[in-house]
């Protein structure tokens, strides 16, 4: 069954080339993208969908995200919102609300969530345990994530547990928990700052999950300072996520780990991958730190991605559309830029962006012959309008794997 989508006015590919067509038609096959190219060379399709002049975008790509939690924080953001500031020991209410909740409704939440956010455009999403903060609701939290996302981060190391020592604590995230939550789990991330995860603890957590085959990310330098971007170029992590206090040689560190990186070229070629930067821009705003400095980052050659951190206690939204617009009213990034990083940059930051089209390993984040099918119309003629029309929903239809969504 094939499907070809016509009349649009732009279409960003996001691909190798930055290439963004007008009047241009795709043609889905299954679940992958089968022809790209102008409306007027179009191939015959079983069916076809007329796009109406507007602009299509590959799926947002949310590469961080807090998905399998209950409860909310509500009177924790208006406290925040009054002058408190943000520190980690919010995270234990919703642990303690999530450990209370049946495996069944912590499912259901956990796929409502999923649905808000491919409703408004993301096709491809990563989230991560970290509400649990023993042995069997981390196994529990990562089973559940398994089933409703499509990758999954082990968050031992999201908090020490009131009354738990810290360093038995990081003993049990790099054993007996790691252990557990491992069949369900591709990434490992370590929440390293002040008021949870020191460096030495860290360094502990992350040891232990790369020896045990995961890849890394780290959420660092999000509060103020600290050795998290460090540490993940040492280890050689995906991304370090949050980075809203980057010292000169933070930004030196994460733009000397591309070195070795040759970009991804059409046959998907790519050299050394080094750590991604992750901003988190409504996280930012939500409580009130800086903007990550996505533009000085992009200028110092580091790949940037854009992602929601949805999650309850800082970020309680899943609009990646938001993230945008925030990323280009605010931290400077160009409306291409914005995009790139919320859709090829998350890719990126998941080691996704390239895929043989041979064994069913598609890429996600940009439209190429043989990459998953993973679109997003907007109902506007280009994608300049998210940002030139804030905070109006302008999805019109999204496609997952070569099937409608929305
Ligand atoms: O990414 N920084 C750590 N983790 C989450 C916050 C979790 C919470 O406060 O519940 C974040 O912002």
């Amino acid at each position: 069954m094939s499907t070809l989508i016509t009349n649009i006015a732009e279409l960003m590919t996001q691909d190798a080339e930055h290439r963004v067509l007008k009047d241009a038609a795709v043609v889905i096959e299954g679940e992958r993208i089968s022809w790209i190219g102008p409306a007027s060379a179009a191939p015959a399709a079983d069916d076809a969908v007329d796009a109406g002049g507007r602009a299509l975008l590959p799926g947002w790509v949310d590469s961080h995200t807090h998905l399998i939690f209950a409860g909310d924080r509500t009177a924790e953001f208006e406290a925040r919102m009054a002058g408190q500031s943000y520190s980690a020991g919010g995270i234990a209410v919703t642990t303690g609300a999530t450990r209370g909740t049946s495996d069944f409704d912590l499912t259901r939440l956990a796929l409502g969530r999923v649905a808000e956010a491919v409703s408004q455009g993301t096709t491809y999403l990563e989230t991560k345990t970290g509400y649990g903060l023993d042995v069997e609701n981390e196994a529990r939290s990562a089973r559940i994530a398994s089933t409703v996302a499509d990758e999954v981060t082990y968050l031992g190391a999201h908090l020490v547990p009131a009354g738990a020592d810290a360093e038995e604590y990081t003993d049990l995230v790099c054993g007996p928990m790691l252990a557990a939550v491992r069949p369900y789990v591709r990434w490992a991330d370590v929440f390293c700052e002040q008021g949870a995860f020191t460096e030495d603890q860290s360094r502990r957590v992350l040891q232990a999950c790369k020896d045990a085959g995961l890849g890394l990310r780290v959420h660092g330098n999000q509060l103020g300072e600290g050795p998290g971007v460090q540490l993940s170029v040492e280890f050689g992590a995906a991304s370090v996520d949050h980075v809203n206090y980057l010292s000169a040689a933070d930004i030196d560190a994460l733009a000397g780990s591309w070195a070795a990186w040759q970009g991804t070229d059409a046959d998907g070629a790519t050299g050394t991958r080094g750590t991604v930067a992750t901003c988190l821009p409504a996280c930012d705003l939500s409580t009130r730190q800086p903007l990550a400095p996505g533009r000085e980052l992009l200028d110092a050659g580091v790949p940037v991605a854009l992602a929601s951190n949805c999650n309850p206690g800082t970020s309680y939204t899943s609009s990646m559309a938001f993230c945008v617009t925030t990323a280009v009213l605010q931290m400077r990034l160009s409306v291409h830029e914005a995009v790139r990083a919320a859709t090829y940059g998350g890719a990126l930051a998941l080691h996704r962006e390239v895929g043989n089209d041979v064994d069913g390993e598609r890429a996600v984040g940009s439209l190429a012959v043989g990459h998953r099918a993973d679109l997003h119309l907007l109902n506007a003629p280009s994608a300049t309008h998210l940002a030139y029309r804030p905070g109006i929903p302008l999805t019109h239809a999204v496609w997952r794997a070569g099937v409608r969504a929305r």
